[in-house]
């Protein structure tokens, strides 16, 4: 069972209704679905199972974007990461069921992108997907914002890039620069 709730599901689950392609629930929080992903100027986003850079402030927008909320990543995403994603729940997609045990309470493991759609409404959080290549593709048609930090490399030898086409029927929203003058651009479907 699933016992870990998002922070702004604290009054449980009741029925929501659809709108717009996004869920709204009972308290007019309306939860979106989220890309969101960081890349390098030839579109790559991982090497040899990993991020291919470090930038501290990247990763604290990351974390202070999705904490309270859910992500969903590939199982080879999630095994990159050292442990669960804190004050986040954790949706592992795997097909295999390969995902080593956890006894973490707010990581689930789900077979098939069907699962994760239904588990959102009851939800009331966004859902951040946060990839890896296979996510980002998995979900492109019901990622309704990207949020894109711009790297400014270009990887030799990446072995994973975001679809080319991830960004057509998006418009620029918003931009922001981080330390290190990276610049994250808010996408929103046209
Ligand atoms: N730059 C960034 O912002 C960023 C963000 C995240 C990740 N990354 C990088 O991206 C790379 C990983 O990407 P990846 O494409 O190789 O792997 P991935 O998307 O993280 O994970 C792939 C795995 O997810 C499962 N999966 C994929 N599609 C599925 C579906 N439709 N239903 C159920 N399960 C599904 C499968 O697991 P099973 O084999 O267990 O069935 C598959 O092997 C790494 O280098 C990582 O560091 C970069």
């Amino acid at each position: 069972m699933l016992r870990w709730r998002c922070e702004r599901a604290r009054a449980a689950s009741k029925c929501c209704s659809k709108k717009s392609g996004s869920q709204i629930n009972d308290y007019n929080f309306m939860s979106l679905i989220i890309g969101i992903v960081a890349v390098d100027r030839n579109g790559a986003i991982g090497k040899d199972g990993a991020i291919p850079w470090h930038y501290s402030a990247d990763m604290k927008f990351f974390r202070e974007q999705t904490t309270g909320h859910a992500c969903v990543m590939g199982r080879r995403t999630w095994a990159s990461l050292k442990r669960p994603l804190k004050e986040r729940l954790n949706i592992v997609l795997s097909r295999s069921g390969a995902l080593a045990a956890t006894e973490a309470e707010n990581v689930v493991s789900l077979p098939d992108k069907r699962s994760v759609l239904a588990l959102a409404p009851y939800l009331s959080c966004h859902l951040y997907i946060i990839g890896g290549e296979q996510i980002y593709k998995t979900f492109q048609p019901e990622i309704e914002r990207w949020i894109v930090t711009q790297i400014p490399l270009s990887i030799d030898g990446a072995d994973t890039f975001m679809p080319a086409n991830y960004l057509q029927n998006f418009a620029p929203q918003r931009s922001l620069t981080l330390a290190d003058e990276l610049q994250v651009t808010f996408y929103e479907r046209t």
